[in-house]
């Protein structure tokens, strides 16, 4: 079973953001560019996954043609592969976008959960695997979205939690995703200026619940570089991984874009695979960090 993982593809349309209350996203998007992303994805498509994981901030600021052209796009280069996607800040950036339901009108297919649910999580089974996706980035109205923070609310944590003792798990390796990360990475966390405004503020007791069950690899986003945690989950030591933007647009290799490709034989995690765009070659290869 080969699982394909991208992640903050945020894409976005310098055209939309002309209005002088919005000029300062023009410099976001052009971090990004949607030629790398479509030459990333070809090559995730031509690695034949069984199953790919998007784990949110599919647009830059939820409008409404992001949420379109990105679900497009996956559409395009991925055909019918079976897709796990979850929404991450960026996706709940305006009120209209959750109010009138954006996210779930373009990436409504992908949403159906083969666990009875009624929205977030889901849960997609797949042979020998399932993977929960869970919601963590949540819409505060009268807060300005960029100092939202990330939580995991009770209510999905309970059903995880309910789903980790159902049958249909027991003999699965066991996917957890969501968007935010539960810990900076070392190089991180050194760093004099982290940039993590918005973290998963209750990210103990995310850990907490994910000690509690047969946890078998973490995926997330958010962070726009590639990162590896082995983390000591109720005793056991599990992969938390992220690849970073699958669309960032830099000549540097720890911030180029990638995804991550994760080969699961025999209820073990057996290859991480990290690719990478790399911009003087003009092709997508291993990323060796
Ligand atoms: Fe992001
Ligand atoms: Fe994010």
């Amino acid at each position: 079973m080969l699982v394909a993982h991208i992640t903050d593809i945020h894409v976005g349309r310098e055209e939309d953001y002309r209005s002088p209350e919005e000029v300062e996203w023009i410099a976001r998007v052009r971090k990004h560019s949607i030629e790398i992303l479509k030459r990333l994805l070809e090559d995730l498509a031509a690695h034949a996954p069984d199953h790919v994981v998007v784990t949110g901030d599919l647009t830059q600021s939820s409008l409404r043609e992001e949420f379109r052209e990105s679900a497009r796009l996956l559409r395009q280069c991925l055909g019918d592969l079976p897709m796990t996607v979850l929404p991450g800040n960026h996706d709940r950036w305006r009120a209209e976008a959750v109010e009138e339901g954006f996210f779930e009108e373009s990436f409504g297919p992908w949403l159906r959960s083969d666990l009875p649910s009624d929205g977030f999580p889901i849960c997609h089974l797949a042979d020998g695997v399932a993977i929960v996706a869970l919601d963590s980035s949540p819409f505060v109205p009268g807060l300005p979205p960029a100092e939202v923070c990330g939580e995991v609310s009770e209510a999905q944590l309970g059903r995880l939690r309910e789903w980790a003792r159902l049958p249909e798990l027991a003999d699965r390796f066991l996917v957890v995703a969501l968007h935010h990360h539960l810990r900076l990475s070392e190089v991180d966390s050194r760093a004099a200026d982290p940039k993590d405004p918005t973290p998963l503020v209750n990210a103990a007791r995310v850990e907490e619940v994910l000690g509690e069950i047969p946890v078998d690899l973490v995926l997330h986003g958010h962070r726009h570089r590639q990162m590896r945690l082995d983390l000591d989950l109720g005793g056991k030591t599990v992969p938390v991984l992220c690849p970073g933007s699958g669309s960032r647009a830099d000549p540097r290799s720890e911030r180029a874009a990638k995804y991550g490709l994760y080969r699961i034989e025999d209820g073990r995690l057996a290859e991480v695979r990290f690719r990478v765009w790399n911009p003087f070659a003009e092709a997508v290869e291993d990323y060796h960090p």
